[in-house]
């Protein structure tokens, strides 16, 4: 599962669509965390897509990582100041790839 320590054991290193990426990152198998309010673990993230289909307000878009031994698309966190709480990515997630952290 996802580090819910991640921004205590890791640095940012890049920014993506507005949203921090943790590190490291080493393309394209090692991506690292993308997000911090809504993070999602993109070494861990199997493309199953309950994120996307269950948040109410649409936080989540695919991104193509050709070459990452898990998946070659992820659940970007793009809109994650839309956020609202509800924790239900966190739940549906079956790989527990995704850590929200309530305002
Ligand atoms: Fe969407 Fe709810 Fe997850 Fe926030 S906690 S990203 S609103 S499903
Ligand atoms: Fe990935 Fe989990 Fe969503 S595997 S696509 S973060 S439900
Ligand atoms: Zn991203």
């Amino acid at each position: 599962p996802i580090d819910p320590e991640f921004a205590q054991n890791r640095d940012v290193v890049d920014e993506h669509e507005d949203h921090d990426v943790w590190g490291p990152v080493e393309e394209p198998e090692t991506l690292g965390i993308h997000g911090t309010h809504v993070a999602v673990d993109f070494d861990i993230c199997l493309a199953d897509g309950a994120c996307l289909e269950d948040c109410p307000v649409d936080v989540f878009e695919w991104v193509e990582t050709p070459g990452h031994p898990e998946s070659e698309r992820k659940a970007d966190p793009a809109n994650e100041t839309q956020c609202i709480d509800c924790m239900l990515c966190v739940d549906v997630c079956p790989v527990d790839a995704i850590d929200v952290n309530p305002a």
